[in-house]
This record gives structure tokens, sequence and C-alpha cells, in this order.
């Protein structure tokens, strides 16, 4: 089987999908592999490090594209890369494809198969190709030190010969993976954690990381499914932002990772709080591209209201390309090994990964989030 990894097209995007090690690798199990020109740069891999790894280096993408089994991405292609893909090749990228029925079309018509690495479920058994969880927590840490660098303080307690300084007051909001190793990160780094999330289970794992739980008095149960929050009632966050508000008018930074799969972001922080914050404090909003937890984030963009920085930075693993690619490589090489071998795919329709992460197949779209409400009841 031929894989093919392209160039990022993103400007904003330095990750690549493969790295020269783990195409030695998979070189290794009897793939060839192609790398577009340039494809590692951002990621400080040189074409020179795949070469030494036994990939060919392909100057022209409709030639990358066309000669391809199997096409490796980190983000979903544009229509006109899937035009140039040949029929029942296999495309494995992050896809988000219930957001993108444009592409779900373009692949069915150009009959490319398709698995979205945000499709794969999250099971015990998944967990090493699991590329939301090893970007996100890449993200968490970039998140804190972005954060850190955008703030007029340290973060530890020091005493100095001139005085001692107070420790920084960072707020957390979410303790979902991304928000963990923030807490995590902050604490490294010496300052007061606070966390809020609605999933009362997560209290041992922040208590674990050094944070403190903001707890809330309801007698509400927080509904959950597969470890993701569900339902949650009005009173409980009502309770929950007025308990969170006073944390935040307290801190110097808040940091928030707070999503619900499948729809818009809960919005956490008002115009009011951010006016609460004391001058010179930041928020980032790791949420932003999906809506937002701040009322006054915008994506891509540092902006200051009220004295307060506000970091709308969309895509922190790609401020870590190096790390992050290193651990996505890892993640979809075990995801391509999983589904197929140098002879071919397996198509195990009913295996669980497969059918979780199948978008698209021979034409059809095949996952319950691209078909129509019936169709996929029936699925
Ligand atoms: P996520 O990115 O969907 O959400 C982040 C966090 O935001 C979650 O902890 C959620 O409870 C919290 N949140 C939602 N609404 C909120 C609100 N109004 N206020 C405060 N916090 C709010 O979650 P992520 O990081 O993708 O993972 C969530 C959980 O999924 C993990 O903690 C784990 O239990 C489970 N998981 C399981 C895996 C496996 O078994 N392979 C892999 C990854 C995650």
């Amino acid at each position: 089987m031929k894989l093919a990894v392209p160039k990022e097209r993103n400007t904003k995007e330095n990750r690549v999908a493969l790295t020269p090690d783990i195409v030695k690798a998979l070189i290794n199990n009897g793939f060839t592999c192609s790398v577009e020109k340039d494809a590692g740069v951002n990621s400080y891999f040189q074409d020179k490090d795949y070469e030494d790894a036994g990939a060919s280096i392909v100057g022209s993408t409709q030639e990358l594209y066309s000669d391809a089994d199997v096409i490796l991405k980190i983000n979903a292609p544009e229509t006109d890369e899937v035009s140039m893909m040949k029929e029942g090749a296999v495309l494995m990228s992050f896809m988000f494809a219930a957001t993108n029925p444009g592409l779900v079309e373009a692949c069915v018509k150009a009959r490319v198969s398709t698995f979205s690495m945000d499709a794969i479920p999250r099971i015990s058994k998944a967990q090493s190709m699991d590329a939301l969880s090893s970007q996100s927590n890449l993200g968490g840490y970039k998140s804190v030190i972005l954060a850190a660098n955008a703030l007029g303080k340290v973060f530890p307690l020091l005493m100095t010969a001139a005085g001692t300084l107070k420790p920084s007051r960072v707020v957390i909001m979410g303790a979902g993976v991304a928000g963990l190793q923030a807490i995590a990160t902050a604490k490294r780094l010496g300052a007061i954690v606070e966390v809020s999330d609605i999933r009362p289970e997560v209290k041992e794992q922040i208590e674990s990381l050094g944070g403190k739980f903001i707890e809330i008095d309801s007698d509400d149960a927080v509904e959950t499914e597969g470890g993701y929050v569900k339902e949650v009632s009005a009173d409980f966050l009502k309770k929950q932002a007025e308990a969170v508000a006073l944390r935040v008018a307290e801190a110097d930074i808040v940091i928030t990772t707070a999503l619900i799969p499948g729809r818009k972001a809960p919005m956490l922080i008002s115009e009011e709080m951010v006016k609460s914050m004391r001058f010179g404090s930041v928020i980032l909003d790791m949420a932003v591209s999906s809506g937002g937890n701040c009322e006054l984030s915008e994506e891509d963009k540092t902006i200051v209201k009220h004295g307060v920085t506000i970091i709308g930075e969309s895509n922190l693993p790609a401020l870590l390309p190096l790390n992050a690619s290193e651990l996505y490589a890892k993640n979809i090489s075990t995801f391509l090994k999983h589904l197929a071998d140098k002879d071919g795919f397996k198509w195990e329709m009913d295996e669980e990964i497969t059918k979780g992460s199948l978008i698209t197949h021979k034409g059809e779209k095949v996952h319950p989030t691209v078909l129509p409400k019936e169709e996929a009841a029936a699925s």
C-alpha cells in the first residue's frame, strides 16, 4: 500500500501527519511512503530526514494525491484536494464530518473512503489512537505558557531581599484532558490553581494534581454519557456561575476549556465578569473555535478589553509542532495498523473502532452523524 503525507495547507498549521521515525517503522511493516516536499519543515523535520527514513519526496501535489492508496493528514482536506484522490483511495484525518457536509459530499462523489480521527471511539482499546486527547493535552500545556507570558507577574511565591511577591491565582474551567494538563502545568510553575467543572467525578483528579475544586452546593445531578456531559440543570449552572464569578474576580489568569460534544461551547465568562477582573489579568479561551467560553474572545486574536488581555488562539497544538506531530504520527500509524496491513484494508465493518470512525465508503455516507435521522436510527 502506498501512503502519502501532504503538506498541510492552512497557513497557521505547523504540524505534519507522519514523522520520519514513524515513516521508517511503517516502511519496515511493508508500506511504501511518499511525502510532499517541505511537508515537515514547520515541525522541524526536513525532506532529507524523510528520505533517510526510506520515503520519496514528491514536488507535485497532484502526483502525490493521485498515486496514493492512503492519504494521511492532520486537517480535513479541501474539496479540490479530494478531487485529486483516486477512486477507492482512503483518507485518514480530522474531519469533524457532522459540521463539514461539503467535504462529506465531495468524498462520496470521488468514491473516497474516509476515517475521521475525531470520531475514533474513546474506549480503552483505542487510547493509543486518540488524537483528540494527545493534541488537547499539549494544548492545555501551551495555554498556560501563553497566558503566563502575557501576564506581568510571576507564578510562584517569591521571597526576595526586596520583598515578597504573592503567587499568581489561576482559575481553570473544564477539567477534561486539556484542563487537567493546564492544572498540572500551572501548579508546576507555582501558581494557586482553582478549577470548576460540572462533572463532580473530576474532583479527585483535580486534587491529585494539586488544584482546588470549586464545589457547587446543589442537589441536581449532572447527567453524563461515556465520560462526557449530556445534560445539566439551569439551577446547577446558575449556582456554578455565582461561585465561579467570585473566583474569576480574584484571578490573575483564567483558562477556559469547557466543551459539550456536538453543541456550541457553554458561555461561562460574561462581559460583566471580565469587567470584575483586575487590570492586567489574562483570559485564554481554549473553546474559541467552538463558539467560545468567554463572551468577548475573538478567534485567532489577542485583544485587550476592560484592561484584561483575552487570548483566542484556536490551534494551540500547532504551536508545539514537534511534539504534536510526534504524538499525532503515533496515533494515526497505530490507527492505520489496526485497520490495514501492507496488502490492504480489512474492512471489518462491525468492529467497534472501524464502525465508529468510518464516515464514507464506496460512494456512500455510512456514519450515523452524516446520515439522515431515519437512516441513522436504523444503522
Ligand atoms: P471535552 O473537551 O468535551 O470537555 C472539557 C471539559 O469541560 C469536560 O471535563 C466537561 O465536563 C467540562 N465542561 C462542560 N461544560 C462545562 C461547564 N459549564 N463548566 C465547567 N466545565 C464544563 O472533554 P475531553 O477533554 O475530551 O474529555 C472528557 C472526558 O472524556 C475525560 O475526562 C474522560 O473521562 C473521557 N475520555 C475518555 C477517554 C478514553 O477512555 N479513551 C479518552 C479521552 C477522554
